[in-house]
């Protein structure tokens, strides 16, 4: 199918909807994870619920042990040429309890790239050494395109972006519906929910990520809280427009709030993205976001109390400590989040899903 697919026809191609499952999956698997909209809801059901048993086996000796028993012998190179704290560990740690052996590169000076190889050349030769490649990139496409030259080669190893350039962080977002589903449990779930998300939309992968998975859900509205200069983009808003999501955007934070803050289920705050104003790599000078778009404590009494405090983290200054007692405040649930749902994809890249859901339902740890 590959062999006389360019790679512009491959990039057009998981445009379309129809296309994409047949680029992205190998026997009903994910293979190559680079975008939201490559998920159905329920895949997302079935990784959520892995996620969870994973998060419930792991805390006893036998489930631990048969967790770490699922991927031995694998290897997964975490290629990460944007600086990270969470994803690039969680990935690690992710691997770590399924028993894989993991091997970071997060600095590409030291490795051929330096040189001038190209992207397919170094990718094809990693797959010689390992079972699959994590990337993370400032490129948009770096993962698309190791993903497509890896589909042609004799050795294709599955893929995972671990956040591509500005355009999408779709671990992270997984990571955020694994917290919405958890933290709505009681509440029906994410169906119905109004989400708010407050910041630079235009350069923030995870918050352009998570608003194209939302669209899996029947969701009660997206509204976007935004500086002119960093509005979501028009494909963005088409697309969710498309799926029939009710979607407002909005350019000032504390009116919208003291309007419409008791009507929101979820605030979802993202820093300004600096580090897009130089060369992507390390942001320079000061990095806080215009006082605008700071959720201030003192909007407290315009959001109810079971009201979600989400953040992708790192934070700068637009989500203020005081919000860490809030009752609503999830932040670290996501992190830890993000080494369960990273564990539950390589799972099902390997097929090792249904078992750890099997066990852990017959251990009364999961619903059936
Ligand atoms: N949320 C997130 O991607 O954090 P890192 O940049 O530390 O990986």
């Amino acid at each position: 199918m590959f062999e006389s697919l360019s790679y512009e026809q491959f990039s057009q191609d998981l445009e379309v909807s129809a296309r994409r499952r047949e680029l992205l999956y190998r026997d009903g698997r994910p293979f190559f994870v680079l975008l939201s909209q490559q998920f159905k809801r329920p895949d997302l059901e079935l990784l959520c619920d892995t996620a969870l048993a994973i998060r419930r086996l792991d805390p006893h000796r036998d489930g631990r042990e048969f967790l770490r028993s699922l991927l031995r012998g694998l290897r997964i190179m975490n290629l990460f040429a944007q600086p990270s704290t969470r994803t690039a560990e969680s990935f690690i740690a992710a691997a770590d309890k399924l028993g894989a052996s993991t091997r970071l590169v997060s600095d590409l000076r030291t490795s051929s790239f330096a040189k001038g190889e190209s992207v397919d050349d170094s990718v094809r030769t990693l797959s010689s050494f390992f079972d699959a490649i994590v990337t993370r990139h400032p490129d948009d496409d770096f993962a698309a395109r190791a993903s497509w030259a890896l589909a042609r080669s004799l050795r294709p190893i599955p893929v995972v972006s671990g956040g591509s350039g500005k355009s999408q962080h779709v671990t992270q977002s997984l990571l955020d519906i694994f917290t919405l589903r958890q933290s709505f449990e009681e509440r029906g779930g994410i169906d119905g929910k109004r989400i708010l998300i407050v910041g630079d939309i235009a350069r923030n992968r995870a918050a352009r990520s998570l608003a194209y998975l939302l669209t899996k859900y029947e969701v009660g509205g997206i509204d976007f809280v935004s500086h002119r200069d960093y509005l979501p983009d028009d494909g963005l808003l088409a697309y969710l427009r498309g799926h029939d999501i009710e979607v407002g955007v909005h350019e000032q934070l504390g009116d919208f709030l003291e309007r419409s803050g008791k009507d929101i289920d979820a605030v979802y705050v993202t820093r300004l993205q600096q580090e897009w104003d130089g060369d992507g790599s390390a942001p320079k000078g000061d990095l806080g976001t215009n006082e605008d778009f700071v959720l201030h404590w003192r909007y407290r009494d315009h959001l109810r109390r079971d009201c979600l405090i989400m953040h992708p983290l790192p934070r700068i200054n637009e989500l203020p400590e005081a919000w860490d007692d809030h009752p609503g405040f999830v932040v670290w649930n996501q992190v830890r989040n993000g080494m369960w749902m990273r564990a539950a994809l390589f799972a099902s890249i390997w097929g090792a899903d249904e078992e750890i859901r099997a066990r852990a339902h017959r251990l009364g740890l999961i619903d059936g």
